[in-house]
């Protein structure tokens, strides 16, 4: 596909710019440019590839996204790496993920050498607005909607895929180097909904339960399973690790109800190829207390795209809290976040293909 690029007329100034990116926190602050591809079932499938200034889009009152949430997104990351070249990880996984995620939608395919290569070229437009701060980088947002106008319940002939980009630097407000999690009486995705995939709908359900943990001032959701109500799944954002005093880890296993990290996989391939024992489990919340207390849990960890990998310190819900270890990050936690930004900053040697270099 070739992109048709679009002069930006009044890219943000130099010196706003470098005041923006200083400190950007995550989510706030966005760059000058943006891809966007149509799609019309009318007109031969996807079309008009291209790179322009970022910029408000136009949506009649009917179009069904408004209506019946076909919306799904991806998060990654670019990278500056010691080189100074620019680096994507693992695009080619989001570029999958969001194909499953749009056929579960009900939406079409986007190549994934497309998805790939409109990623590229926003990272490249805006490769000014790496922030310079610690931990930083570019968090690329792929997104897909429906923007056909028609409120009969079917999937919509017309879509419109962009790609937007947010400096960011440390996901969580507080910079703590572990975070409490509320175990919140919600639920997120039942057995044959929409868990695995990556819709915007999953995560507006989960914003009564968000906003229900940040009165109670922790920093996440845990969710537990929807059938029985008693099985870990994840974080409103992040997947979830638990560390043994037998040096075994456990993660919940992929059911059809949790979000198929990337950074899961990842963090599951390096720990194994340290030689640790990696299982793919359900573990209970009881059980999860219990370990906790007795000491043979020693480290519960989050993991994600914007996230990386933060210890959770604290766990509270209706029945009480408990404290993890010695309620701060433990030592496999930061073993394995070293190692894991060590490969996606180019100081690690990535032995998996796993880090894209962007010319
Ligand atoms: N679980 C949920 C619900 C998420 O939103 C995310 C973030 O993308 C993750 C897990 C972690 O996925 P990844 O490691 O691919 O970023
Ligand atoms: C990510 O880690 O990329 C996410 O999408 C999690 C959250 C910010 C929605």
């Amino acid at each position: 596909m070739d992109f048709t690029r679009l002069p930006h007329p009044a890219p943000v100034p130099g010196a706003t710019r470098e005041q923006a990116i200083a400190d950007p926190g995550f989510g706030k602050v966005f760059t000058d440019h943006m891809v966007s591809i149509d799609y019309d079932a009318d007109k031969g499938g996807w079309h008009s590839p291209t790179l322009g200034p970022r910029e408000p889009i136009a949506l009649d009152p009917a179009a069904s996204v408004l209506h019946y949430a076909q919306e799904i997104f991806e998060g990654l990351k670019a990278y500056r790496l010691a080189d100074g070249t620019m680096a994507l990880f693992r695009p080619d996984a989001n570029a999958a993920r969001f194909n499953r995620s749009a056929e579960r939608l009900a939406m079409p395919a986007l190549p994934e050498d497309v998805f790939v290569e409109a990623v590229r070229q926003a990272v490249l437009a805006d490769k000014d607005w790496f922030p310079a701060v610690d931990g930083g980088s570019l968090y690329v947002r792929p997104f897909m909607f429906a923007n056909e106008a028609f409120l009969g319940v079917r999937p919509a002939t017309r879509y419109k895929f962009l790609v937007i980009l947010s400096p960011a630097g440390n996901y969580f407000k507080s910079g703590a180097p572990a975070v409490s999690v509320w175990v919140s009486d919600y639920t997120r995705a039942a057995p044959g909904g929409t868990g695995a995939a990556k819709c915007g709908g999953n995560y507006a359900a989960s914003l009564v339960p968000t906003g229900e943990a940040f009165a109670r001032g922790h920093d996440q959701t845990v969710f537990l399973d929807a059938a029985e109500r008693k099985w870990i799944e994840e974080l409103g954002g992040m997947n979830l690790f638990f560390v043994f005093d037998d040096g075994t880890i456990l993660t919940p296993p992929l059911r059809g109800t949790i979000l198929p990290g990337i950074t899961r996989d990842s963090i599951i391939t390096l720990a194994r190829e340290q030689g640790l024992t990696v299982r793919e489990e359900m573990y209970s919340l009881d059980q999860w207390r219990e370990d906790a207390v007795s000491g043979r849990l020693v480290e519960t960890f989050a993991c994600g795209t914007a996230a990386v990998v933060t210890a959770v310190g604290k766990v509270a819900g209706h029945d009480g809290e408990f404290t993890i270890g010695s309620g701060g990050p433990g030592q496999l936690t930061q073993t394995l976040r070293e190692k894991l930004v060590g490969i996606q900053r180019g100081t690690v040697e990535d032995t998996h293909g796993w880090v894209t270099r962007l010319g």
